[in-house]
């Protein structure tokens, strides 16, 4: 029960690697309040997690703007009585040729993978700041390297790493701690688009030779939201099967 007493608040707790934190959180004692784009998802993981009677909530918003981040973390930091965590897990991507790229294709995906993380994070401050706490944001292996076919995303995804380390220089002071992961790839809603050849190649290039299992990522987080965590602040882990780690 390492986050017991804990509350917490899921951003894309409704799916994919989201709603595996959650699950996670909530065996390890924490109230957790998960935010998604649509009701019957968040409903679907509500039922699945509250056999924990773990009495964990939710709410469906649009988080792109920073209105209904603001409305969206208050809302649901209130009905949980206060909040100890947030976790940036919301995220899209559109896989097409630089070149290609509409206008509107590449800010949907700027507004939700990066300006929607930023705007959660100045959300949940004023809540967190009260007692401390900690935020960890959902990175990819695109925050570290060039990523042909999704240069928004990448994009997006370095400017995670980016958020995290600034925040957490300028909000250790309050006590709260900045973090992020990165994943390898895990079968998810996000990548069932995935063409073959392309999942081919994603095991062919992780040395452990296969997608992640969604259970796997949740350790990472439940760890960075721990106390065992207390002096890790501004780091990136990677959840990855050494993909990262690897040269030729
Ligand atoms: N799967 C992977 O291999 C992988 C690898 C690296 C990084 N990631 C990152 O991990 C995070 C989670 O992705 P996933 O794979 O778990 O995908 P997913 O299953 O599609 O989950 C994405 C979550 O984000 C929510 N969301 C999307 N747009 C939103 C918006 N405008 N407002 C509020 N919520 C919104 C979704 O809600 P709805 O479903 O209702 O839209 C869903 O809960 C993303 O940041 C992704 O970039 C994933």
């Amino acid at each position: 029960m390492r986050l017991a007493a804990m509350n917490a608040i899921i951003v894309g707790g409704s799916s994919g690697i989201g709603a595996s934190i959650a699950e996670g959180f909530v065996r390890e004692g924490a109230k957790v309040g998960i935010i998604g784009r649509r009701q019957e998802k968040i409903d679907a993981v509500l039922g699945k997690i509250n056999k924990y009677n773990s009495g964990a909530i939710g709410r469906a918003a649009d988080m792109r703007r920073r209105q209904a981040c603001i409305t969206a973390v208050d809302a649901v930091a209130d009905e949980l009585g206060g909040l100890d965590i947030l976790v940036n897990s919301q995220g899209i991507t559109i896989v097409k040729p630089s070149a290609e790229l509409s206008e509107d294709e590449y800010l949907s995906v700027i507004d939700t993978n990066l300006n929607s993380v930023f705007f959660c994070c100045q959300a949940a401050y004023p809540h967190i700041r009260k007692n401390g706490g900690s935020i960890i944001s959902i990175s990819s292996l695109a925050g570290h390297r060039g990523w042909p076919l999704a240069v928004h995303y990448a994009a997006s995804k370095h400017g995670v790493i980016a958020i995290t380390r600034t925040l957490a220089a300028e909000w250790a002071a309050d006590n709260i701690r900045v973090n992020s992961i990165s994943p390898g790839y895990f079968h998810t809603e996000l990548t069932s688009t995935l063409k073959p050849e392309r999942a081919a190649l994603a095991t062919s290039r992780t040395p452990m030779g296969r997608f992640g299992d969604l259970p796997e990522i949740a350790g990472a987080a439940i760890f960075l939201a721990s106390k065992e965590a207390s002096y890790v602040t501004g780091a990136d882990i990677a959840v990855d099967g050494g993909f990262l780690a690897k040269g030729l």
